[in-house]
C-alpha cells in the first residue's frame, strides 16, 4: 500500500446486500472504487451488530484492492490479531473504545497491519496529539457511530481542517466516514481529507444486476470531491 493524498473512495458493504458480498464486493471494485469498507459492530461500543473475523476472512479473496476495517467494538485489543489473520490491510480502532490506544496501536502494526484511529464526534483533534508516530490513519466520524444513512455532523469539518494542519507531510490518511454525499464530498475533501467512506451514496438505486449505477455514483462523489 504506497501512500498518496489522491482521493479514495471507500464503499462501506454496511450497504451492501449481506446474502451476495461477494459478487457485490466484485461490482464495486470493477466500477472503480479505491477501497473497501468493512464495518464491524459489536451491539455495545455501538447499537448495531455485524460481522466477526470469520466473515471478514471469507470476503477478504474477493477484495483486489484494500481491505479497510474499521472496528467499532470494545474491549478491541483481544481481537486485533483475528482481524489482521483475516486480511485486514488497514485496522482502525475508535479511541473511545477503551483506556490504552496507544497499546491498541502497537498492536496493530504489531500484527503486520496499518494502524488507524477513529474519532466519534465529540473526541477533539488534539486527542491524536501524542499519537502521530503510530498511525497510518486517522478516522474522523460524521455521524455517531452504528447506523448507515445518517445525517453528516458539519461541525466535523473544523476538526478535519485542524487535523491535516497537525499532519502536515506526515503519511497519514485523513478518513471521512458518514453521511459522505456529493454535497458534503467537496466539504471534506477542501479541508484535507483524501479517504471517502461511503454507503449509501454508493449502493443507492444499484444491485450486482445493475451495477453501472455503482460506477456512477462513485464517480460521482469522486468529481465532488475533486472540484473542492
Ligand atoms: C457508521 C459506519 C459507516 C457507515 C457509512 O457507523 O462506520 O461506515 O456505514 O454509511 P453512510 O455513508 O450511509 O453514512
Ligand atoms: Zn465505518
Amino acid at each position: 500500500m504506497a501512500f498518496d493524498r489522491a482521493i479514495k473512495i471507500a464503499p462501506s458493504i454496511l450497504s451492501a446486500d449481506f446474502a451476495n458480498f461477494g459478487a457485490e464486493i466484485r461490482a464495486i471494485e470493477d466500477q472503480g472504487c479505491d477501497w473497501v469498507h468493512v464495518d464491524v459492530m459489536d451491539g455495545h461500543f455501538v447499537p448495531n451488530l455485524t460481522f466477526g473475523p470469520a466473515m471478514c476472512k471469507a470476503i477478504r479473496p474477493h477484495i483486489r484492492t484494500v481491505m479497510d476495517v474499521h472496528l467499532m467494538i470494545a474491549p478491541v485489543d483481544p481481537y486485533i490479531e483475528a482481524y489482521a489473520e483475516a486480511g485486514a490491510d488497514v485496522i482502525t480502532a475508535h479511541l473511545e473504545a477503551g483506556p490504552h490506544i496507544h497499546r491498541t496501536l502497537q498492536a496493530i502494526r504489531g500484527a503486520g497491519a496499518k494502524a488507524g484511529v477513529a474519532l466519534t464526534p465529540a473526541t477533539p483533534a488534539s486527542a491524536i496529539a501524542h499519537l502521530a508516530d503510530m498511525i497510518d490513519l486517522v478516522c474522523v466520524m460524521t455521524v455517531n457511530p452504528g447506523f448507515g444513512g445518517q445525517k453528516f455532523i458539519h461541525s466535523q469539518i473544523d476538526k478535519v481542517r485542524t487535523l491535516r494542519e497537525f499532519i502536515g507531510d506526515r503519511p497519514i490518511h485523513i478518513e471521512i466516514d458518514g453521511g459522505v454525499t456529493p454535497t458534503t464530498a467537496p466539504l471534506v475533501s477542501a479541508a484535507g481529507a483524501d479517504v471517502l467512506v461511503a454507503g449509501s451514496s454508493v449502493f443507492s438505486g444499484g444491485s450486482v444486476s445493475d451495477p453501472d449505477i455503482y460506477g456512477r455514483n462513485i464517480a460521482t462523489l469522486r468529481r465532488a470531491a475533486q472540484t473542492a
